[in-house]
């Protein structure tokens, strides 16, 4: 049965996911409609991408289209009540990252997915790429043997112009800097690969921007296997990268692309040894290579559907990431390392995932 679809927020991200969508066969989904409450916004996108009907009013749309899949391309701070909406229409929801502000919030999309026995899922690309997916195949058959250092730095650049956007850099809209906003894909990422983390020790600045939120954030991670792993978010970073680097007790795997990657931005050196070559050629040898885009996402989101299978980015997996932000946000203000588990109902930073009141990062 084909899947109806409606997307909310017509803006910047919202092309990645009618592209995503259209990658998918014309029997599986059908984007039947779009909202956005900038009304100008939303017929301009209708009528780009060809999409029948536009809305200003999510209830509305929700009511009359009764979509069974709704992706969520809005700001941050909009996305926990919009998706808590979608799910108690009867739609699953794809949500763009971050998935919600806080802890607090995350329980609620929680419990709407208890009471409708619909999932929401946020978006995280970077996982569903063929290379990101055979890396983590060869982990779990224990090719690499212990896992050891780790080094995640995801160094952008972005400039005045891109904080002109009225809800970017604020506490209140953006809900934080580039460890929420860009870092979050690569720290998800590595996260995804290595599992449970015990402890993190992190530090922000607001170095060069004129804005409430932070521009760099730097972390310290032990996990519980065992490895330790450096962490650098910036937005200030003129030649842009994103760089992975896991060094196992039996070699280096590395990924150096920007916002996406293909098979070819992987590396796999061996510890050197007689056999080292075979190793190598086998971790090289990848069957497909599909990119790490929404697209791929969406294909993974709609054989979940079809199989009633909670997605990979949502319920614990989802909430490992964020409690791993939270407790970024909570050590840096604290200036203390802080232990994954620590942040229940009570704390500050459960509540707001920068804490209360929210922070200001001095030079
Ligand atoms: N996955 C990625 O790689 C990626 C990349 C860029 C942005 N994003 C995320 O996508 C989200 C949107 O970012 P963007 O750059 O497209 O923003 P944008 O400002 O360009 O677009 C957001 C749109 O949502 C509309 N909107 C705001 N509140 C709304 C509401 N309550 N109901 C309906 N429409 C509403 C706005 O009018 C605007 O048109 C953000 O959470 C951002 O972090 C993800």
């Amino acid at each position: 049965m084909t899947i109806r679809v409606a997307i909310i927020g017509t803006g910047g991200i919202s092309g990645a996911h009618v592209r995503g969508l259209r990658e998918q066969g014309d029997d599986e989904v059908e984007l039947v409609a779009a909202v956005d409450i900038d009304a100008v916004q939303v017929k301009k996108f209708c009528t780009a991408f060809d999409v029948a009907r536009g809305y200003t009013d999510v209830d509305e749309m929700l009511a009359k289209e009764k979509p069974r899949l709704v992706h969520i391309c809005t700001p941050p701070s909009t996305h926990c009540a919009l998706s808590v909406k979608a799910l108690r229409a009867g739609a699953w929801v794809l949500c763009e990252k971050p998935l919600c502000g806080s802890l607090a919030e995350f329980d609620q999309i929680a419990a709407a997915e208890q009471e409708t026995g619909n999932y929401c899922s946020s978006v995280f690309q970077w996982r569903f790429g063929s290379a990101g997916q055979h890396f983590k195949r060869l982990i779990e058959a224990g090719e690499f043997g212990r896992p050891m250092v780790m080094i995640c730095n995801t160094t952008w650049y972005r400039d005045v112009a891109y904080y002109q956007v009225p809800w970017r850099g604020k506490w209140r809209t953006e809900l934080g800097g580039p460890t929420m906003g860009h870092g979050i894909h690569a720290m998800d990422h590595l996260l995804y690969h290595m599992g449970d983390w015990r402890e993190v020790t992190a530090t922000m600045g607001t170095l060069y921007h004129n804005i409430e939120v932070e521009d760099v954030s730097m972390a310290m991670v032990k996990f519980e296997n065992g490895a330790m792993g450096s962490i650098v978010n910036s937005v200030i970073s003129p030649r842009q990268e994103t760089y992975y680097r896991f060094d196992f007790e039996n070699g280096t795997v590395e990924l150096k692309e920007l916002y996406t990657y293909t098979n070819a931005n992987w590396t796999f050196t061996a510890t050197p040894g007689p056999e080292s070559h075979l190793h190598e050629a086998r971790w090289r040898t990848i069957a497909d290579d599909a990119p790490a885009t929404q697209g791929s996402q969406i294909r993974h989101l709609l054989h979940s559907m079809a199989h009633n299978e909670r997605p990979l980015v949502s319920g614990p997996e989802a909430r490992r990431t964020l409690e791993f932000l939270s407790a970024m946000y909570k050590s840096a203000v604290t200036r203390r390392p802080v232990a994954r588990g620590e942040i229940g109902p009570g704390d500050a930073f459960y509540q707001h995932i920068y804490g209360d009141p929210p922070p200001r990062f001095n030079r």
